[in-house]
């Protein structure tokens, strides 16, 4: 086995015990994840890809990072159940609005309960489709800009997805990218994976562009060994 070779299947993670206790620790003490979020969590199981929404923590701190950005327009890649929607449904505040974009039916329904549940359905679009084409349509439609992308869609289309991100935004915006580390696969140049192949194609995007400033971090956790890529815009 190559060193670089997931543990684990990439969507479960290997997350230690010391890990687990450490984010349930901050989780109770600092993050608040309320009864609706924990129905969003939770509802996981009813999509088709469970377990993959963020952390409690990391759901703050994305909602951190939107509120710092001061953004009141944001655009996700990947709703699932909606549970980072939720987070980035309260950082836009009552004036603001969500965009997420999700390949599944079934996944889009579950997030649309979570929404009402949690009381920010009327800040959140959610648009069914490949989200290439549902983003393409937004960029025709001449969408007015975005000041906050969350990319956590099929790791493949992550150049894609930054592409149509930069017709998207405005000077000054802030893009993020989940599940960047994959178990330390990242690294490896030759993985066969075309999820790896599909971070590793945005990162290198992301340091070629002249007007982007970029960098990642690893992450350790509930979700095992895993990453954020945060870029911005000049
Ligand atoms: C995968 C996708 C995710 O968004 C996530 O949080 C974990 C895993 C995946 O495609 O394997
Ligand atoms: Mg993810």
């Amino acid at each position: 086995m190559n060193e670089f070779e997931p543990s684990a299947p990439v969507n479960c993670y290997e997350a230690s015990d010391a890990w687990r206790t450490v984010d349930r620790y901050f989780t109770s003490t600092l993050v608040g994840e309320d009864s609706a979020l924990v129905v969003a969590r939770d509802s996981g199981d009813k999509t088709t890809m469970p377990n993959a929404e963020v952390a409690a923590n990391q759901g703050a701190f994305l909602e951190l990072l939107a509120q710092i950005a001061g953004a009141r327009r944001v655009l996700e890649f990947g709703t699932l159940a909606g549970y980072s929607t939720i987070w980035l449904a309260r950082a836009v505040g009552e004036q603001g609005h969500v965009i997420t974009l999700e390949l599944e039916p079934q996944n889009a329904a579950v997030a649309e309960a979570n929404f009402h549940v949690a009381g920010v359905s009327h800040r959140i679009e959610t648009i069914v489709g490949p989200a290439t084409e549902s983003a393409e349509r937004l960029i025709h439609d001449g969408a007015e800009p975005f000041d906050f992308v969350f990319i956590d869609a099929d790791k493949p289309n992550n150049p894609a997805y930054l592409a149509a991100a930069l017709k998207l935004t405005r000077s000054g915006a802030v893009i993020v990218i989940d599940n960047v580390v994959r178990n330390g696969a990242v690294a490896d140049a030759a993985s066969a994976d075309p999820r790896v192949q599909g971070v590793r194609a945005v990162a290198k995007d992301i340091a070629a562009h002249p007007d982007l400033d970029g960098t990642a971090i690893q992450t350790v956790g509930e979700k095992g060994w895993d990453g954020l890529i945060i870029a911005r815009r000049r």
